[in-house]
């Protein structure tokens, strides 16, 4: 053909680093089949959904199965009800957000990277290590991306200072994947002044908002002065197990306005051009997995999943391996024992333990010499890597 494609996919890896990673382990599986995998890779949920989500998604496929119930196209930003029980969420963590504010997607995942659609040609901060999609969608679509080093020494967790005080926009993570490291609302607050001073937007990823057990802001809002220049991402993926079940949302507060444009009506224009809602089913589980009683159950399978982070937390105590995370976040950060290279202690533990993690390399130069276990697997395949792992190492 002799169109031309986005040649900015020629600045990006040829494959996203779960399916790189997917890839590698179906090649192991096919050549080794007698073999039993676990998978601490990709953070993904092992736990059933809660009764009450169970029981929302029952009623309303039945309203979906009667003619003055029946409900088609959803609305572009998310039913009312939905974006009233979000609010009431907030509400109970102290935030006060109007439902208008906040636009039902369906996911995180999607909305940081649709996001680049609504902004120009900006100077990107992204930290590094970090989740891919931040870089990956700016890179796709041109951007220059400027990367903030985090490592042992600022405790993953980069700061303002020092930086040349210009507009920028800044994607923040907190608890980070993959690190698992935390902002205090003392270092949010350091980074709203550094936004406010220069006119700067932060893009702030809150997905794992619900591991947190220390003192840390829930959410970016709690901090004063964020409503002027944060938006915040969030999603029940690993809050309410809804990675296969797809709903999240985008908090773009009144005040954000930039080049004229209030930044809500601009996502909201892309959306309702690119994007047709989240089915109406879906929906009513998310309604009923932020009310109290949904919550709750939630909060028990994070609770289950913790343990999981204990059970691997004890182990590389045991063993005298640095890590950080694993307190207020599913994921560990461990440096590769015996100076390994990430890939290389990725082919290791996959050759001789059978073991799939993640290699710190995928997520950015710094991640190299750091691999990440994550606390989503069973009880039985934690502690069972566990054991693999103490016969190993
Ligand atoms: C991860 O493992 O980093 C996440 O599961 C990926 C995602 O949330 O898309």
């Amino acid at each position: 053909m002799k169109i031309r494609i986005n040649e900015h996919f020629g600045s990006i890896k040829e494959s996203y680093l779960f399916s790189d990673i997917a890839r590698r382990v179906g090649a192991y599986s096919a050549a080794h089949p007698e073999q039993k995998i676990i998978r601490l890779g990709i953070g993904d949920v092992t736990l059933p959904l809660t009764p009450s989500v169970i029981a929302a998604m029952h009623r309303a496929v039945d309203e979906m199965a009667a003619a003055d119930s029946f409900r088609g196209y959803a609305p572009e930003a998310g039913y009312d009800f939905l974006r009233q029980a979000i609010a009431g969420y907030y509400r109970r963590m102290g935030v006060s957000l109007r439902p208008e504010e906040i636009f039902v997607s369906d996911g995180a995942k999607s909305d940081i990277g649709n996001f680049v659609d609504i902004l120009g040609d900006n100077e990107i901060l992204i930290p590094d290590p970090v989740y891919p999609v931040y870089v990956d969608s700016n890179l796709m679509s041109g951007r220059r991306v400027t990367y903030l080093e985090a490592d042992a020494r600022n405790g993953f967790l980069p700061m303002p200072t020092g930086l040349p005080e210009r507009a920028y926009v800044i994607y923040l993570c907190s608890p980070n994947n993959p690190t698992g490291a935390v902002y205090s609302a003392a270092q949010l607050g350091e980074w709203i002044a550094f936004a406010q001073r220069t006119g700067s937007l932060i893009l702030f990823d809150s997905a794992y908002e619900s591991y947190i057990s220390g003192d840390y802001p829930h959410s970016v809002y709690a901090v004063p002065g964020a409503r002027e220049c944060v938006v915040e991402f969030c999603s029940l993926s690993k809050t309410a197990g809804f990675t296969g079940t797809r709903c999240g949302w985008t908090v773009l507060p009144q005040e954000l306005e930039a080049g004229g444009m209030k930044l809500g009506s601009l996502w909201l224009r892309r959306q309702s051009t690119k994007f047709n809602g989240v089915p109406y089913v879906v929906q009513r589980a998310a309604e009923a997995a932020v009310s109290p009683q949904g919550h709750a159950e939630a909060m028990e399978h994070v609770g289950y999943y913790m343990e999981n982070a204990r059970i691997l937390a004890d182990f590389l105590q045991e063993k005298n391996i640095w890590f950080t995370g694993g307190k207020n976040s599913p994921y560990l950060w461990l440096r590769c024992p015996g100076e390994m290279g990430s890939w290389e202690f990725f082919d290791y533990l996959l050759e001789h333990a059978q073991i799939v993690g993640t290699p710190g390399e995928g997520f950015g130069k710094c991640g190299e010499g750091y691999f990440r276990l994550t606390a989503f697997g069973r009880r039985e395949a934690t502690v069972e890597a566990v054991a693999r792992l103490r016969n190993l190492l």
